[in-house]
């Protein structure tokens, strides 16, 4: 069994060797996981995996049984408001084509949930394997330090 976004699904035999973020964007329909590089390389797919930053092109459904994943989709607030990180990524001009951000704000999700208060160093590290295109990544170790201070005002 596989939990994505708080619900169960029991994963026929013949899907166990379907990659993961093949599996979230064809047959959950939930393609606000990106695809751009498909070889692990670029953190597009990125998706929690047990609160951990994975991506998801380079695993298999076999390989993430029993796990309890998190994408974009999952992340909105109990009344579908943005996450404070989504927000956080406007708000600092952090987003042009918008390809990497799922990537980047589930990384970014993964760090803050250990570190309340990374410095840039710290964030910079977080992030180094998910590529922007467009960017030049200062808005977007920005829009990380924008959202701790949101998420976690009292640190
Ligand atoms: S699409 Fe998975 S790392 Fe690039
Ligand atoms: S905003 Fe275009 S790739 Fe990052």
């Amino acid at each position: 069994m596989i939990t994505v976004n708080g619900i169960h699904y029991e994963i026929p035999e013949e899907l166990h060797a379907k990659k993961l973020s093949d599996w979230l964007r064809e047959d959950l329909m939930l393609t606000g996981t990106k695809v751009g590089c498909d070889i692990g390389v670029c953190g597009s797919c990125t998706v929690l995996i047990n609160d951990e930053a994975k991506r998801s092109c380079k695993l298999k459904l076999n390989d993430v049984d029993n796990s309890n994943i998190t994408t974009i989709e999952g992340i909105c607030a109990p009344d579908g408001g943005l996450h404070p990180l989504q927000q956080a990524f406007m708000d600092a001009g952090a987003i042009q084509c918008g390809f990497c951000t799922p990537g980047m704000v589930l990384s970014a999700l993964a760090l803050l949930l250990k570190n309340h208060r990374p410095t840039r160093g710290e964030i910079r590290l977080a992030l180094k394997g998910n590529l922007c295109r467009c960017t030049g990544y200062q808005q977007i170790i920005d829009a990380v330090e924008l959202a701790a201070g949101i998420m976690y005002p009292n640190k």
